[in-house]
């Protein structure tokens, strides 16, 4: 009789070690990548050095008075553009599978046309991604992470259609410069972030505030442009070199406060991704019909003649679908949403969706640490992967940025609870079947945060910006990182 109890002790406790979820210490899939990612305005510095020329945030930067939180500049940033060796020694230390870095387009085309190639600006590239294959760490590049030639912003950037063309010209020049090493290109980083917060809100450069006509504008030209150069890497240098191009999203994830607001959080996730998603990666293209009617009629009741969203043509909408290989996500936080009713949250942001009626706000219990840019809120992460894999037909996600802000120090324990839980979140939507390739934390190190200037910190490393070396220290997180690409396990 005591042997029979022992056995069904014995069969429990394996049962219950057997369920993934319930253990401490859980395995990422075979093949799995791991990487770190950082853009070229946020680290490089060297602004105006070898031939590079201005782009839209050298420009904004420099303004006076300047838009930036701390009067700051990314004139020499974390000094990339020196330290390149440095920051690949780092990449080592971490043991990352790839880096995810973006390109300069004026320093590479000082014209932003192709007329004329900056050698100086190539031989920067060539040199940091010849080190990197050196020690067999893959370069994941991004062709667009926000510094338009500011000569092209002066002809309405992303608000003019030969932007198509300009871009698509540059992503040659780059295809055919780097396109024998690098496997995985982005095409353009967060398209949210360069409308919405670019030409909408004023809060990114170029700093227009025009929400509701530029946004769109910008969003249906930076598709196209998006589709033309996956056209064009597909048919002329995907047969030569056999990589990878996709797009990455901003996603954050919306839940319906109780459950009177699930339309209005449905509706905030169409308007804040499924906008570029949904012509991209949903089986009709074009965007989401219901995005479309909103639109259409709230511009017709404001006495517009057409909508204020630019319509796509059958054949612009057939162009767009499928051209990306992945599904590339940046994803941060969460917010809650209501309808048409005000709620004294800790962040409302209720002009971005002025087109959809609603309202979006967060709790204070979600805030861990000093900042209010990240929230800790993971079960929101698994949610967004879930509705993802649901709308999408299961597509291929490459997780190209997720962290947490702090305020600096090298014991940041909240990043590494913030990781920890936001990775065991992405273990559960893989457990329940979401194909996802590849996981990116943001960022490296210490940079220049945009509008906030150097008064968020998102580095596993922190940088000394005091010190003329800018030097790197690694903090907590970035030995939790370590050890989980190590042992490619995440012990809870
Ligand atoms: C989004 C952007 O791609 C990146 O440039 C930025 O620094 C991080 N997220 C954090 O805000």
């Amino acid at each position: 009789c005591f042997g029979i109890v022992l056995l069904c002790l014995i069969v429990l406790a394996k049962s219950k070690t057997s369920n993934s979820k319930q253990q401490n210490v859980r395995s990422f899939p075979d093949g799995f990548l791991f990487g770190t990612a950082t853009a070229s305005y946020q680290v490089e510095g060297g602004w105006n050095e070898d031939g590079k020329t201005e782009n839209i945030w050298d420009h904004r930067t420099h303004l006076n008075p300047s838009p930036i939180k701390d009067q700051s500049t990314g004139d020499i940033a974390a000094d990339s553009y020196h330290l390149y060796k440095r920051d690949v020694e780092m990449m080592r230390e971490l043991g990352l599978d790839f880096y995810r870095f973006s390109l300069s387009w004026t320093r590479i085309l000082p014209t932003g046309f192709p007329d004329k190639i900056n050698e100086a600006g190539v031989e920067y590239y060539n040199n940091l991604i010849n080190e990197m294959l050196k020690y067999n760490i893959e370069p994941v590049v991004t062709l667009y992470h926000w510094d338009l030639p500011q000569k092209f912003q002066e002809l309405g950037g992303w608000t003019n259609p030969f932007i198509i063309d300009w871009y698509t010209d540059f992503a040659r020049v780059v295809f055919e410069t780097f396109g024998d090493r690098v496997k995985y290109w982005i095409t353009i980083n967060e398209p949210r972030e360069i409308c919405y917060q670019g030409y909408g809100a004023a809060s990114l450069a170029p700093g227009y505030n025009y929400s509701g006509v530029a946004d769109y504008m910008c969003a249906k030209h930076l598709l196209l442009a998006h589709a033309k150069t996956y056209h064009m890497y597909d048919q002329k240098y995907r047969p030569k070199y056999g990589g990878n191009i996709f797009i990455t999203l901003s996603a954050m994830w919306y839940e319906p406060a109780n459950e009177n607001e699930i339309e209005a959080a449905s509706d905030a996730n169409q308007f804040q991704w499924a906008l570029y998603a949904h012509p991209i990666f949903s089986r009709v293209g074009d965007y989401p019909p219901v995005i479309k009617e909103k639109i259409a009629a709230k511009s017709a009741e404001q006495g517009f003649t057409r909508s204020r969203l630019p319509e796509f043509t059958p054949e612009e909408v057939e162009y767009i679908q499928g051209t990306s290989d992945f599904f590339g996500l940046n994803h941060y936080s969460t917010y809650y949403v209501v309808r048409n009713e005000s709620v004294k949250g800790m962040y409302e942001v209720p002009s971005f969706f002025d087109d959809m009626d609603v309202i979006i706000y967060q709790l204070p219990d979600w805030k861990i640490g000093e900042s209010n840019f990240t929230m800790y809120v993971p079960w929101g992460f698994y949610n967004l992967l879930t509705q993802i894999r649901e709308d999408y037909d299961n597509p291929v996600v490459f997780i190209t940025e997720n962290g947490f802000a702090t305020r600096g120090g090298l014991d940041d324990d909240d990043r590494v609870t913030y990781y920890k839980y936001y990775l065991n979140a992405m273990l559960d939507a893989i457990d329940d079947g979401s194909n996802i390739i590849a996981y990116t934390a943001w960022s490296i190190m210490d940079n220049f945060e945009w509008s906030l200037g150097y008064t968020e910190r998102f580095g596993l490393y922190e940088v000394d910006y005091n010190s003329p070396e800018r030097t790197r220290t690694p903090r907590k997180s970035a030995f939790l990182y370590k050890e989980i690409l190590r042992t490619r396990t995440l012990d809870l």
